[in-house]
């Protein structure tokens, strides 16, 4: 801003060509104001009392011609207009951009915005303390593939041609051989043909059923098998395995009890109940191991005896959390996962 260009007109030369000029400068000036400081300072310089450009003109007036005082004053007065409504104008501008400014402005006195952890899956949780409670005592945790083969899923197993299990109707096929295993049995024949006995092992993994979800079904699902092959291995060994791993799970409280059932890998079969207090559940399928599973893989069934067992974990995570309907596990809403944050 050049300040002394035009004041020499005001008080040497002709007062409308110095209204002309101030009012030239005034908007030069105007375009200049950033802030609210500035904003005074042109009002100041333009029509401050003391000091301003266009108060000196209006002041001139009073020693002017009678006949160039009607036309400066009327000029003076359209320039004093357009100058209160420019200066009003920047206040507003300002103003607004102060308000945008606090509003976008980061307060660092607010607290931090707290990262919400992840969290395990509730079946993963209930599969997770399952194994230890076998690997504690002493089981490997062994894998299988979920693509498997009509061989191992049923044959070997000692589950005949006519077995419904191997309906179209239950199992979900790939192919002639090939099949989506319906259980994790499958690895207790493909960890005794690579390995010798004696073993203990627990094999966590999915498994597939041609089922209609509903409350207690859903066509794919994880199961958690276990097998142990030793001299001597007696149903006594299994039952008192069995009942202390529902004790380790449910509490020290529980019972559990055998009932009979039917596998035809296993001889004798049975189902194992739990009562952690409020009633009898259902807990796993169980059994000695057939002598036809042993004779399959080339254990010799005189030396060598075993028990097996085999649960859903998903019925297991439902009786752990209190759940009616297992789809929800699969719905993976966050509001339901979420309450499982450790
Ligand atoms: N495989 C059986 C099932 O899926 C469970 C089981 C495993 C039963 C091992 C006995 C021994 O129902």
């Amino acid at each position: 801003m050049d300040e002394n260009k035009g004041t020499a007109a005001g008080s040497t030369g002709d007062p409308l060509a110095e209204v002309d000029a101030l009012a030239r400068d005034f908007e030069a000036d105007a375009e200049e104001v950033r802030d609210a400081p500035a904003l005074e300072e042109l009002r100041a310089r333009y029509i401050g009392r003391k000091r301003g450009r266009l108060t000196a003109v209006f002041d001139g007036l009073r020693d002017a011609a009678p006949e160039s005082r009607g036309v400066v004053g009327k000029a003076a007065n359209r320039a004093r207009q357009i100058i209160e409504k420019r200066l009003g104008e920047i206040q507003t501008d300002l103003a607004a951009a102060v308000d945008e400014d606090t509003a976008t402005d980061l307060d660092v006195t607010l607290p931090g915005r707290v990262q919400k952890p992840g969290s395990l899956h509730p079946i993963t949780l209930a599969l997770e303390e399952i194994v230890s409670v076998f690997t504690r005592m002493g089981y490997k945790v062994v894998g299988g593939p979920e693509v498997e083969q009509d061989f191992y899923n049923f044959e070997a197993l000692n589950i005949p041609r006519d077995h419904p299990a191997r309906d179209i109707q239950d199992t979900l096929y790939l192919g002639h051989d090939w099949l989506l295993r319906t259980h994790t049995s499958p690895v207790q024949i493909r960890t005794m043909e690579q390995q010798e006995p004696p073993l203990a092992i627990i094999v966590p993994g999915r498994v597939y059923r041609r089922d209609t979800p509903d409350a207690t079904h859903t066509p794919s699902f994880v199961q958690c098998e276990g097998l142990v092959i030793d001299r001597d291995i007696t149903m006594a060994d299994l039952k008192g395995t069995l009942d202390h791993f529902a004790k380790a799970l449910f509490g020290p409280q529980t019972e559990t009890r055998l009932r009979p059932g039917y596998f035809p890998f296993t001889e004798p079969s049975a189902e194992m109940d739990a009562n952690a207090g409020n009633g009898w559940i259902e807990m796993l399928g169980c059994g000695m191991v057939h002598p036809n599973v042993l004779e399959a893989v080339g254990y010799d069934p005189q030396e060598w005896q075993g028990f097996a067992f085999g649960m859903g974990v998903d019925r297991i995570a439902a009786l752990r959390y209190g759940i009616t309907d297992i789809r929800i596990f699969y719905e993976n809403d966050v509001r339901f996962l979420r309450q499982f944050t450790v």
